[in-house]
């Protein structure tokens, strides 16, 4: 999976990538990721990339051009069977992340992603190279850098090898539909706590079913919509 990121704070995308399971998925070539600096592509002396919104109003709006040529910039150098993914523009006006959408993203060859800050993009560069919109909830960020994290971490993880021996993660919370059961480690006592006696019994079946119990327990009383 190559991961190519449009935005203003490389910085920000490199910083967060260059650890634990991401960068060894990296590393181990599984992954590849290019950050392309809009302001880069400004066109202008002053290094612009923002400008008032027509109409009126708060705030700025990021203007088309820079974007564009950013991306044609990062298209150029790809090889030609790369030449049509998906790119999406992160924003909180998109369609929310679930674990289905990161499914289906995680099956493509590469992802285009575009962060956006100030009060957003300008439309035309959106409808002329955008492909899908996509916000990861119901609050507000400063930029889409974050939520390019988020979905990129999240798509990572699907793809082949990258968890290595890790990668039992068919019953995690909503891999299921379900929120994961609790889990203990050792001592068997600690902060006064026992671990539940059923988890020392060595009967596997009888360890299933409690997590499973716990799991659905879980899910009923904090995400009840799940069920
Ligand atoms: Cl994708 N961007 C911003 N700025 N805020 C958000 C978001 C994205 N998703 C949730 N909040």
């Amino acid at each position: 999976m190559r991961f190519t990121v449009l935005t203003l704070f490389p910085e920000m995308i490199y910083g967060a990538t260059d650890h634990s399971i991401f960068k060894r998925g990296l590393e181990q070539g599984h992954l590849q990721l290019d950050c392309v600096n809009i302001r880069d592509f400004s066109g202008n002396k002053h290094n612009q990339v923002d400008d008032y919104p027509y109409g009126g109003g708060f705030g700025m709006v990021m203007k088309a051009q820079p974007i564009y040529d950013a991306y044609q910039h990062a298209l150029s150098k790809r090889p030609s069977t790369q030449k049509n993914p998906r790119f999406i523009y992160l924003t909180p006006a998109g369609k929310p992340l679930t674990q289905a959408i990161a499914n289906e993203l995680a099956n493509e060859e590469a992802l285009f992603l575009l962060c956006g800050h100030y009060e957003g993009v300008d439309e035309r560069v959106i409808e002329e190279i955008v492909t899908d919109e996509i916000s990861i909830g119901d609050y507000v960020l400063t930029g889409g850098e974050l939520a390019a994290l988020v979905l990129m971490d999240c798509v990572a993880r699907l793809v082949p090898g990258v968890l290595g021996k890790e990668g039992s993660f068919a019953d995690e919370s909503f891999m299921s539909g379900l929120l994961e059961y609790p889990q203990y480690t050792r001592p068997a006592e600690v902060l006064g706590r026992s671990v539940p006696d059923i988890l020392l019994s060595g009967d596997h079946g009888a360890v299933e079913k409690w997590r499973r119990e716990q799991s659905l327990q879980r899910t009923q009383s904090r995400r009840p919509d799940l069920l």
